[in-house]
């Protein structure tokens, strides 16, 4: 066969891909949208995947970092590009919605179901493998993530993505070994499938790197990478809030459950449990105390955690 643009993208394919199930004119944007999300997720999932291997390589240096890095900043303008479609969405009217919402979200069908969106928040570092949420009458209800997809190829991709180090591991993984002096305890397992716990000596070596900015570049500069993720991430959610809100305002979600108050929790959720907490009590010292700030690590251990509101990382 004669190797076209046309061929090469398979837009034979992708262009067929977008099935209209009723007649209403606001369809197609609405399926648009959500592709385009799974294709980004796709090339995100794969971007994160280089930045974490050349990281976790034995012997990774300078070199490896400056590469992950570079990933990194591709994932960045990916999610700027995620938020920024939200404009588009919210020019779908209630009246609009409506028209084809009940048809196309019948049998539960959501956002919610995205097997790659949570793998992306695998790869970040939020690790959990089941939801807890509000049903509109306001009772609690457990969805286990492995037991609600819908194929034994998407569980193995979830279970993968669960069990494989996300890219705060990796970072981490990588400091240790450039900063000993400071005892970061090696994983070792080989099975990241638990949620990260918090360590005070992530938190001295985070507060050297940022205090020293020249004695470890790469680390500094990947820390602030990280919280590019994480703050870009932070808006995806209150901008899918901020949609939804004008576009159902507080009726339930087709997923199940109580809509925006679910949503809300869910965007909450990463300022109580963020996905790096050493970087960002490292901007809590060093704000209030700009010259010398504390890297004793004092007051810092288990007891400060915040609730898990909506996730649930340990069982099963
Ligand atoms: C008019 C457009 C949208 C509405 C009204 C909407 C509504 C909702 C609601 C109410 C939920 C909570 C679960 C449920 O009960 O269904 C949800 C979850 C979700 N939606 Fe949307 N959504 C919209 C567009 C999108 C788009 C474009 C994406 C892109 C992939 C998306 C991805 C998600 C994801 C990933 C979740 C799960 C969030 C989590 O559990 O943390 N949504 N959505």
């Amino acid at each position: 066969m004669t190797n076209t643009y046309a061929s090469y993208l398979g837009l034979e394919r992708l262009l067929s891909a977008q099935t209209l199930q009723t007649s209403s004119d606001d369809e197609l944007l609405f399926i648009i949208i959500h592709q385009q999300h799974e294709l980004w997720f796709k090339l995100a999932i794969h971007e994160l995947d280089c930045a974490t291997n050349s990281l976790m390589k034995e012997g990774a240096q300078e070199a490896d970092c400056i590469i992950a890095f570079k990933r990194l900043s591709r994932v960045s303008a990916i999610q700027h590009i995620l938020i920024s479609t939200w404009d588009v969405l919210a020019t779908l009217t209630p009246d609009e919605f409506i028209l084809f919402r009940e048809t196309v979200g019948r049998d539960g069908a959501s956002g919610f179901q995205s097997v790659q969106y949570r793998m992306l928040e695998f790869k970040l570092g939020l690790k959990y493998r089941s939801i807890v949420f509000e049903l509109p009458g306001g009772e609690a209800k457990t969805v286990d993530l492995f037991e609600s997809v819908h194929t034994e190829t998407e569980r193995q991709a979830l279970r993968a993505a669960l069990a494989a180090p996300g890219i705060y591991d990796a970072v981490i993984r990588y400091m240790a070994k450039t900063l000993p002096m400071f005892g970061i305890e090696d994983h070792g397992s080989g099975d990241y499938s638990s949620q990260y716990q918090k360590s005070a000596a992530v938190f001295r070596a985070w507060g050297h790197v940022y205090r020293n900015r020249m004695g470890a570049p790469e680390l500094y500069q990947l820390g602030e990478k990280l919280i590019d993720l994480e703050d870009a991430f932070r808006k995806w959610r209150f901008a899918h809030l901020a949609t939804v809100s004008r576009v159902i305002g507080s009726n339930p979600g087709t997923g199940g459950s109580s809509g925006l108050r679910y949503l809300r929790q869910v965007a909450n959720q990463l300022f109580e449990n963020p996905m790096y907490p050493e970087l960002w009590d490292v901007r809590s010292e060093m704000f209030s105390r700009p010259k010398e700030f504390d890297l004793t690590g004092a007051g810092y251990g288990p007891e400060r955690p915040g609730p898990r509101t909506a996730r649930v990382a340990d069982s099963g």
